[in-house]
């Protein structure tokens, strides 16, 4: 089984990642959960309906109650963790009770927040089901929901007492969702470990007809970066920031598109237009972009988008939580796996990026 110990502010603790669902067990044993705990599986309604013979299966040595959460982000609301909390009180779950949060980022974020707080805090063990899940929500320690269409505002920091990932899980995901979770793995080939987008180029076919060794290659190299970045700065006071490279445009554009265009494309999309501005203003080298560019089309990432309402655009850039002091702060390259961040842009460096970048075809 291969691991990589994070080691986060409160206690170091482990992402193991195999194909074998039984070396779960393991793990469970390798962390002193034992089979007379309660366990409480919350999983989504779409996961639910995908494995619940496997949930069954697996779960015969223990005792164990399922809450069903409906999927969707506007699930992802305080009203879904006060059925949580009602369940686990009338199911007598107690400090010794332990969480299984089975799904991608929305379960993951919404049982560590249970976990979080329930009785002053529980035990949890994250088993994500999505890529995005596998190479970034499940490891970091972000906890959060939804309040107000203000997404992840409410929040704390708690750490699973371990991750397990099997890519296995990836077999049954929308092909949408996988390429919302490959657009994150690019993002930190750029951000972080050029060698990554080279191994997507080369192994393109494998990664996309899932073939587990590809798969298990890219999540353990994302979960290195994401470590490595989380023990800098756990608290998410600087560092951190280099993992929204992309996000800040992105967000206008989820926005803008009303969420038809989903994260992960906005994200990458927000790359190039993130990649032309450090061009403009960090003098990087040009050729970086039309690289992700081919990469892009060859997975057939979209690389334009049509920004209509320029204003509405910009506000919804301005509302993203990453402002500071109102100003428009990005996170940049000074170089392909160089970031700088909280570097200042104005509007018209935005417009004038997005019209060189994702806009010029229209
Ligand atoms: N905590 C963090 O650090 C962090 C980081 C990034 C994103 N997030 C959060 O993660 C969420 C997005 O996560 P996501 O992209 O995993 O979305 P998600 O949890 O909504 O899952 C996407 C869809 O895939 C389905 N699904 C999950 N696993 C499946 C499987 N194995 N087979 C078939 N279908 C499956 C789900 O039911 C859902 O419909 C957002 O709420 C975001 O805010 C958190």
């Amino acid at each position: 089984m291969k691991e990589i110990t994070v080691k986060s502010n409160i206690r170091p603790y482990k992402v193991y990642m195999d194909n074998d669902l039984n070396k779960l067990y393991l793990a469970l044993s390798e962390n002193k959960i034992k089979n007379t705990d309660k366990f409480i599986i919350i999983t989504d309604s779409k996961v639910y309906s995908i494995y619940k013979k496997n949930i069954k299966s697996f779960m015969r040595k223990f005792h164990y109650d399922i809450f069903v959460m409906d999927e969707g982000e506007e699930n992802k609301s305080y009203k879904t963790i006060d059925r949580i909390y009602k369940f686990l009180i009338e199911n007598n779950c107690d400090r010794n009770t332990v969480l299984f949060a089975l799904g991608g980022g929305i379960v993951g974020d919404i049982t560590g927040y249970v976990a979080a707080t329930y009785m002053r805090g529980i035990r949890y063990v994250s088993i994500p089901t999505t890529l995005l899940s596998q190479v970034d929500s499940s490891v970091g320690g972000k906890v959060a929901y939804n309040l107000n269409n203000v997404k992840n505002v409410i929040g704390t920091f708690y750490d699973p007492t371990f991750v397990f990932i099997s890519v296995n899980f990836l077999k049954t995901l929308e092909e949408k969702e996988f390429i919302n979770g490959l657009c994150e793995v690019i993002k930190y080939g750029v951000i972080k470990k050029q060698e990554i987008l080279k191994y997507i180029t080369d192994n393109l076919k494998g990664i996309l007809e899932l073939e587990n060794d590809k798969l298990l290659h890219i999540v353990k190299e994302c979960i290195k970066i994401k470590s490595e970045v989380v023990e800098s700065d756990y608290n998410d006071l600087g560092y951190r920031n280099i993992l929204n490279f992309g996000h800040t445009v992105g967000h206008g554009i989820e926005i803008d598109s009303n969420h038809k265009v989903s994260h992960g494309i906005a994200v990458a999309l927000g790359m190039l237009v993130a990649i032309k501005i450090s061009e403009d203003k960090l003098n990087l080298n040009e050729s970086f972009y039309e690289e992700l560019e081919t990469l892009y089309k060859k997975i057939n990432i979209p690389t334009t988008y049509k920004v209509d309402n320029r204003k509405g655009f910009l506000y919804s850039i301005n509302h993203d939580k990453k402002m500071e002091n109102n100003k428009i702060k990005f996170t940049l390259l000074e170089d392909i796996n160089k970031c700088l961040t909280k570097i200042e842009v104005d509007e018209e460096e935005i417009l004038k990026a997005i019209d060189k970048s994702i806009g010029r075809n229209f």
